[in-house]
């Protein structure tokens, strides 16, 4: 089988490893768009919120984010040492927060140890939603909301624009759609799982999040070609990379680029 090792840092699959240190930083560029912080104020009121739970907390941004908006503590969790690291790093010290080491499916946190789980982008990572959800419901006391981010299939197939830059991935390279069907997880399918796992008043949200504001092309480019917070570049040859930013080039207009993703955010309670 050919093997495509140029494709990303340290293994020889396609897909990002999160457990390469050279990729700790992966999600750590970024700031919370105030577009989230509004929805995140509406929905889960953080203010009132004694102890949150980031799970697959990646560089922390959400978790310090929750933390900025009102919740007294929040425990960071992900699977990979590398990416607490460079939560770490960037966070340094924050007595508010707390980042450690655990799986989705078995954080080691207590049971009904908090009012609040988020799961921003990390379902896509997994196959089987239930046990990740089994787990949330477990940390969760009575009151409690989970808050889970996603992008569906629809999400992701909107089509390119000057800020819709991912869509332009998917005319470009069409084998990349059956990859993102397989790990995209569709809206129906998630309710199902969350009311399956015993949460309660379920709802779904559309958001679209500025992912970053780039004083120019050129810097979205480089941001590309570093394949910063977009596991699916790492799906990219070198040459299929530069391809892309060939086609971003004749599509997109000079001055600032304004990039959004759009995300399907589901919200559940445990019912008191
Ligand atoms: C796409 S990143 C999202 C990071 C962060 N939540 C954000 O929105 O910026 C997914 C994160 O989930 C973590 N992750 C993936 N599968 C996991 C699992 N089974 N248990 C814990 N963390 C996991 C990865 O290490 C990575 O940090």
């Amino acid at each position: 089988m050919l093997k495509l090792k140029y494709l990303t840092h340290g293994v020889d699959c396609m897909g990002i490893n999160f457990h390469d240190r050279r990729n700790k930083d992966s999600y750590t560029t970024r700031k919370a768009d105030q577009t989230w912080k509004e929805t995140m104020e509406r929905l889960v009121r953080p203010a009132t919120r004694k102890h949150a739970v980031d799970i697959g907390c990646g560089g922390g941004i959400y978790t310090k984010a929750l933390a900025d908006l009102g919740v007294s503590s929040v425990t960071g969790v992900d699977f990979s040492e590398a990416m607490l690291t460079g939560a770490r790093e960037k966070i340094g010290a924050d007595r508010r927060l707390t980042l450690q080491k655990g799986s989705a499916q078995d954080t080691g946190l207590e049971d009904g140890c908090s009012d609040m789980v988020l799961q921003r982008a990390l379902i896509h990572h997994m196959k089987d939603l239930h046990p990740c959800f089994l787990e949330a419901r477990r940390l969760l006391r009575e009151g409690g909301v989970v808050i889970v981010q996603d992008r569906t299939p629809e999400d992701c197939f909107l089509p390119g624009s000057e800020e819709h830059i991912r869509g332009y991935l998917f005319s470009l390279f069409p084998r990349l759609v059956d990859q993102e069907v397989n790990r995209r997880h569709r809206s129906e399918r998630v309710v199902h799982e969350l009311e399956a796992t015993g949460f309660q008043q379920v709802s779904v949200h559309r958001l679209w999040e500025t992912r970053h504001r780039y004083p120019s092309k050129e810097r979205l480019f480089e941001d590309l070609r570093a394949r910063n917070g977009r596991s699916i570049l790492h799906e990219l040859s070198n040459d299929e990379m530069e391809e892309l930013i060939r086609h971003l080039e004749m599509e997109l207009p000079e001055g600032e680029i304004v990039e959004k993703d759009r995300w399907t955010i589901w919200q559940a309670v445990v019912r008191e």
